[in-house]
């Protein structure tokens, strides 16, 4: 096997998106192009509902069920496609921001009606900052929605990108009639009354042409001329280069549910999504040819199943080939470890892989000794950047309600902290623990899960906090930082890497702060350092 040519055929990558914009439903179309599954509705049943809030066993259970749905891969023209699984829900969002450290690219899905929605303008944001390449799909152009200029522009705004139209909807709603694929100039219209099958492309390369007056009606043929027109005018070229800087954003329209349009973007997507590229240690740039394997974990699944307590660690593999029962070297603990039942991921299913390649997707068995963000190698001292831990938005303090079990209780909180459930702040004063999450759906999963899985048990207090700011003085040794920490002395904690935080109880409190002490600076994520 062509070591190179393996790693060319490779596109891994995630879709995004505000629940109930069309993800799932996205996923599952592709996943039925590519052949890799046989009906609609397989992927669906996986699925965290959004009514399902307030019952957290039920969302810890389709998050069991969703291991085999956490890396969906599917061989398509010959390209090797891995989608990683993003939850949708908001109170797992820092699984989705570990997620985009392991996909080379994504698709964004918006809503037609609804427009740019805050779930997505936060996880753009994560996107943007890290200059990963991405696609837009407009969704839903079987309603009325938008128009389709003012949903560009609002794109450009909200989520501070450059897009280039791909291609373009002929009518909305009940007059919606198909697309112009402004990328291989072809015309795609629906057929039958019903809308549910799709025409061959019609090739129109010269839209001039006035037999697009036959097909779609005259009015239709002028206004899409037109709109044509103004794109051309009005928006960039697509360019690849640009594309894949992260500094250019082509656009599709479509219809998820409708099979629409979600073919023409597979298409454009293998032909112009990234394969796998470099990844920053903090050492050196890795790139993905490099014939010794490297590789980080990037997610923690613990089962749920009381007998089988063991953990799935989810490994993306950057460089060189992953080799089952090789020996690879834990750069954290700089054990030598080795893997018999490494498993690989496909649509439904997960099974035994003898060897994997850059862009693969790897899950180890794990009995408690990784922790997301972990590097692999064959010796070298590498440590992968870019798992950074956002400012929670809710904080408790955590006490011991059973005093025979601190043990257990301590060891329960590390680990599920090494999973991601939530971060743990010690407070510096009194060493108190300060458990902080993004949703507050996780302090019931914590305190179930520390019950059913470690035997302990523990209670919660209201802690005021507002944000967690990771502090970074200019110097250390300035009387200034001395005074803000003998003045915040209350407030300073340190997180599971010992990095310095202050738990701030307002917004005002952090401006105040940052006024009177400047040469502190004050970071809302971990990933500060350059
Ligand atoms: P999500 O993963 O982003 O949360 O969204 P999901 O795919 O579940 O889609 C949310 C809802 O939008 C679903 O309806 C889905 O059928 C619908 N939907 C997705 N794509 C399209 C589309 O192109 N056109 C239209 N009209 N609807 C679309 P639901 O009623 O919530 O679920 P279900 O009862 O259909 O399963």
């Amino acid at each position: 096997m062509d070591f190179f040519k393996e790693i060319e055929r490779r596109r891994t990558f995630g879709i995004i998106s505000h629940p109930d914009a069309g993800k799932t439903t996205l996923t599952e179309k592709l996943l039925l192009f590519g052949g890799a599954i046989q009906e609609a509705g397989a992927v669906k049943n996986n699925k965290i509902k959004k009514g399902a809030t307030s019952d957290f066993m039920e969302i810890e259970r389709q998050r069991g069920i969703s291991v085999a749905t956490s890396v969906l891969a599917f061989i398509y023209k010959d390209k090797k496609i891995n989608i990683l699984d993003t939850p949708g829900h908001k109170d797992f969002a820092e699984d989705t921001f570990r997620t985009l450290t392991a996909v080379d690219s994504v698709i964004v899905v918006i809503d037609v009606a609804k427009g740019v929605e805050p779930q997505t303008e936060k996880l753009v944001e994560v996107c943007r900052m890290r200059s990963i390449p991405m696609l837009v799909f407009i969704n839903k152009l079987d309603r009325e929605g938008k128009d389709a200029f003012d949903l560009l522009d609002e794109v450009e705004q909200k989520l501070g990108l450059r897009v280039t139209p791909m291609s373009f909807p002929i009518g909305m709603g009940y007059d919606f009639k198909g697309i112009y694929n402004i990328w291989e100039k072809k015309l795609n219209l629906f057929s039958g009354d019903n809308k549910t099958s799709i025409s061959e492309g019609v090739e129109f390369s010269d839209l001039s042409n006035p037999e697009l007056d036959t097909i779609i009606g005259e009015t239709a043929a002028d206004t899409l001329r037109e709109e044509i027109e103004l794109i051309d005018e009005v928006y960039p070229a697509f360019n690849q280069e640009e594309y894949l800087e992260g500094k250019l954003q082509p656009v599709f329209f479509g219809s998820a549910l409708n099979n629409f349009g979600v073919k023409e973007l597979l298409e454009a997507f293998i032909e112009i999504a990234p394969s796998p590229q470099p990844k920053k240690a903090e050492e050196r740039l890795v790139d993905s040819k490099e014939e010794k394997l490297t590789g980080f974990v990037f997610k923690i699944h613990a089962n749920m199943d009381p007998k089988h307590r063991d953990r799935l660690a989810f490994i993306k593999i950057v460089s060189g080939t992953f080799k089952r029962n090789a020996p690879y070297l834990h750069v954290r603990t700089g054990k030598k470890v080795k893997f018999s039942s490494p498993n690989a991921f496909f649509a439904e299913r997960k099974e035994i892989v003898e060897e994997s390649f850059p862009g693969d997707i790897v899950g180890i068995h794990d009995t408690g000794n990784f922790k997301i963000g972990d590097t692999l190698t064959e010796g070298e001292a590498l440590n992968f950047k870019g798992i950074p831990s956002f400012s929670p938005e809710h904080f408790r303090y955590v006490n011991n309600a059973d005093p025979m079990k601190s043990k257990q209780l301590y060891k329960g909180l590390d680990q599920l902290m090494d999973e991601g459930v939530a971060q743990l702040f010690t407070l510096d004063m009194n060493g108190r623990r300060v458990v902080g999450t993004v949703g507050a759906l996780q302090y019931e999963v914590i305190q179930y899960r520390l019950e059913h899985e470690y035997g302990a048990k523990c209670t919660y207090e209201n802690l005021a906090a507002h944000k967690a700011c990771w502090v970074e003085p200019e110097n250390p040794k300035s009387d200034e930082f001395i005074d803000f920490k003998r003045v915040k002395q209350r407030y300073l904690a340190k997180d599971k890497q010992g990095q310095l935080v202050f738990l701030a109880d307002s917004e005002f409190t952090i401006q105040m702060t940052q006024n009177k002490y400047p040469s502190v600076k004050l970071h809302f994520t971990s990933e500060f350092k350059k």
